[in-house]
């Protein structure tokens, strides 16, 4: 009996894990992520899938290089309000940014500040 309710919840945490590997493309990914969680590890668990692990985009999504996402024109209230509350199509045609779900506040920060750093490490496309 408990051995069932064991293998029920492993199945459920394979399920989740397959939803985010690489070889689905259409899968948002929903793994867990520690609270602590540095800004690259947010990054690749929650936007890499749509904007590219290397940030340069996927067909999911905009590059986070492209000088739209200049701090001048999408300043940091930008990203937290996309991330909140997603972003309708409006510069690109690559569909809506969902509501991004399972990011604290905090992590929200480091992820800000990772892309700010590697926009800056990396230049923006021209
Ligand atoms: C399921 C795909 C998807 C995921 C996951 C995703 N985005 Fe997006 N995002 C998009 C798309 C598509 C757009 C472009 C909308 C447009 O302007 O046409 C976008 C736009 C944005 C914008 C610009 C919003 C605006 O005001 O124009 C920011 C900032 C952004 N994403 C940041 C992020 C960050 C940070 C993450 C991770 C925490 C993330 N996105 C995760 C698909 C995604």
């Amino acid at each position: 009996m408990n051995m069932r309710i064991l293998g029920a919840g492993m199945l459920g945490l394979t399920l989740s894990v397959a939803a985010c590997s690489s070889d689905d493309p259409a899968a948002v990914p929903v793994a867990p992520l520690a609270s602590d969680a540095d800004g690259a590890a947010v990054y690749q668990a929650r936007c890499a899938s749509c904007h590219g692990e290397d940030l340069r985009g996927t067909d999911r999504g905009p590059s986070q290089l492209s000088i739209v996402y200049e701090p001048n024109h999408h300043g940091d209230n930008a990203y937290r309000f996309a991330i909140r509350n997603g972003a309708s199509q409006h510069h690109w045609n690559f569909g809506n940014m969902p509501v991004i779900e399972d990011i604290t506040d905090d992590q929200i920060e480091r992820v800000i500040a990772y892309i700010r750093d590697e926009q800056e490490r990396l230049g923006f496309e021209r």
